[in-house]
Parts: C-alpha cells; sequence; structure tokens
C-alpha cells in the first residue's frame, strides 16, 4: 500500500467525469488499499479515485468515529437511487478543497447499488451522515465539487484563496 498524493482545487483534472469500472480485479482492489491509506493519512472520511489523479469510478469512505476502530467501506461503479425529498443540511469539508467549510444540503436518505471490494452486487440504504459523505463522493465521480453548491461570489473567493496558497512566493 502506499499514500498518494491528494489533487486539489483548482485543477482540471477535479472536473472530469470518472469512467465505470469494468470488472473489480487486483489492480482495482490494490488501488482501493491505496486510496484508503491516503485517505486515513490525510484524516478524511471519503476519497474518490480522481482525487488522486485516476478517473475510475471508485471511493472508499469509513465515517467510524471510534478512535482505532475502522470501518472501511468500498465503493465501484455506484450509483444513487430513490433519493429522499427530505434534506439534511452538514457542514462540508473536502481534501481536494483544503480548509474550506461550507454548509451544503442534500437529501437526507438515499439508497446506493454498488460493487463492492471483491466486485460483489450490493445495495446500501444510506442516511445522515453516511448519505451526505456518499452523495459528496459520487460528486467527484461527475467532476462536482461542494463549492459547486455555493453561491458564485462564496465560490470564487474560495478558489481565489486556494490558488494563492498553492503558489510559492518568495521574498529574497
Ligand atoms: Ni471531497
Amino acid at each position: 500500500m502506499a499514500v498518494k498524493t491528494i489533487i486539489t482545487e483548482p485543477n482540471p483534472l477535479l472536473r472530469q467525469i470518472s469512467k465505470p469500472v469494468d470488472k473489480v480485479g487486483d489492480e482495482e482492489r490494490l488501488l482501493m488499499d491505496d486510496m484508503l491509506e491516503t485517505m486515513y493519512a490525510a484524516n478524511g472520511i471519503g476519497l474518490a479515485a480522481i482525487q488522486i489523479g485516476i478517473p475510475k469510478r471508485i471511493i472508499v469512505m469509513d465515517i467510524c468515529k471510534e478512535e482505532n476502530k475502522k470501518e472501511p467501506r468500498y465503493f465501484v461503479n455506484p450509483v444513487i437511487k430513490n433519493k429522499d425529498i427530505l434534506k439534511s443540511t452538514y457542514e462540508e469539508g473536502c481534501l481536494s478543497v483544503p480548509n474550506q467549510f461550507a454548509e451544503v444540503d442534500r437529501p437526507k436518505k438515499c439508497d446506493i447499488e454498488y460493487l463492492d471490494y471483491n466486485g460483489e452486487k450490493k445495495i446500501l440504504k444510506a442516511e445522515g451522515l453516511l448519505a451526505t459523505c456518499i452523495q459528496h463522493e459520487i460528486d467527484h465521480l461527475e467532476g462536482i465539487l461542494f463549492i459547486d453548491y455555493l453561491s458564485k461570489l462564496k465560490k470564487s473567493m474560495i478558489i481565489k484563496k486556494l490558488s494563492k496558497n498553492k503558489s510559492t512566493r518568495i521574498v529574497v
């Protein structure tokens, strides 16, 4: 396993639409292992493959809050079904939008159809944090970031800030 570099906004890669996976094989499992290690190292609770520059429809998550306990989840080709009309609001952040947070409304409950680590077809009934997190991650597969839900002004302020942090300033 290896910790990979997480791509941050602004970067056109993050706007790419990820491609479906034909088959969950060793290559995909190795990628999922690397993604999980990368996510844990960055103290995140979810990561999409495109965030490490790989445009495949693969997500890893672990929303377990207990210390020293791991509950990794793997989603390949996830599809959202039955979105709730009711919304819940969380203050979201993203490993690709470092140190920025904002409230986002999303359907409170949803069902997810996906393939698991072994390539088996599964359905997950998600609600609360789990539902919000999986929806945030599936957005990544479509090239959508949580800042896209904010006002134009707020979004451009965040991007400006991130761009500034990216350039290396030297005074000599
Ligand atoms: Ni994210």
